[in-house]
């Protein structure tokens, strides 16, 4: 018998490549506040909220500015990447993703979202996946940020599947902890070296099927949980 009847999925990162477009805004914007930014600091910006990020962003050039330069910051940096997703289309989707997520349907498991995005929306349109889900929470009905597990219960919730019972794919260090602080057990996408604290990590969701999933349960001890 599985444990898991539910399955919350990041978005960016996850299910589509949305990171590079982030990482690519908010590197305009740090070269115009003239602060250096990486791809190794973009790393600290994954899975966080976006004022959040721009706070990151401003210490590492340790720029000190009032709410509403930031507010125009946080703007001009959100205007720069919708007009990046706005041109998304369904091949943007990540490989294996919508085969694994069809394959948890046909099993009668639950399909969920659990983004920070305020964009996940417009993203999901873009890629012509807003029906596929069950429940979408995110940026716009859960106000605390991740590692704060509040949008993947919000998720659970909305599935009315058990936080013991939900699975969550992230790509976000944040992300990984927001699941862990859920009671959830986590499937790291990316990096072991990264994801360190997820109870399994693959490269991407193409590393996915039904029956990896109840092995993963197994190795992990999960199971065992109930
Ligand atoms: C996701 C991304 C973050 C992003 C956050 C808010 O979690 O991983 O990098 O900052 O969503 O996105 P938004 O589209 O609302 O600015
Ligand atoms: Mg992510």
């Amino acid at each position: 018998m599985m444990r898991t009847a539910a399955c919350i999925f990041d978005l960016d990162g996850v299910i589509v490549d949305t990171a590079r477009y982030h990482f690519l805004a908010w590197k305009k914007l740090a070269d115009q506040l003239g602060v250096h930014f990486t791809e190794e600091d973009n790393e600290r910006l994954k899975g966080v909220s976006r004022m959040a990020s721009l706070n990151i962003i401003l210490e590492l050039g340790d720029i000190k500015t009032d709410e509403i330069s930031k507010v125009r910051y946080a703007t001009l940096k959100n205007n720069w990447y919708v007009d990046f997703i706005n041109k998304m289309t369904p091949g943007e989707l990540l490989p294996g993703s919508i085969d694994f997520i069809m394959e948890l349907k046909k099993a009668k498991i639950r399909v969920a979202i659990g983004s920070a995005s305020k964009n996940t929306p417009l993203i999901l349109m873009r890629v012509g996946i807003l029906q596929l889900f069950d429940a979408v929470a995110d940026g716009n009905n859960v106000s605390k940020a991740k590692p704060n597990p509040d949008v993947f219960l919000k998720a659970a919730e909305m599935v009315n599947i058990k936080p013991q019972n939900c699975v969550v794919f992230e790509d976000a260090i944040a992300g990984v902890q927001a699941a862990l602080n859920a009671g959830m057990m986590c499937i790291g996408i990316g990096s072991p070296k990264i994801l360190t604290e997820a109870h399994f990590v693959v490269s991407g969701l193409k590393d996915m099927n039904l029956e990896k999933l109840l092995t993963i349960e197994k190795i992990s001890g999960y199971e065992k949980l109930l």
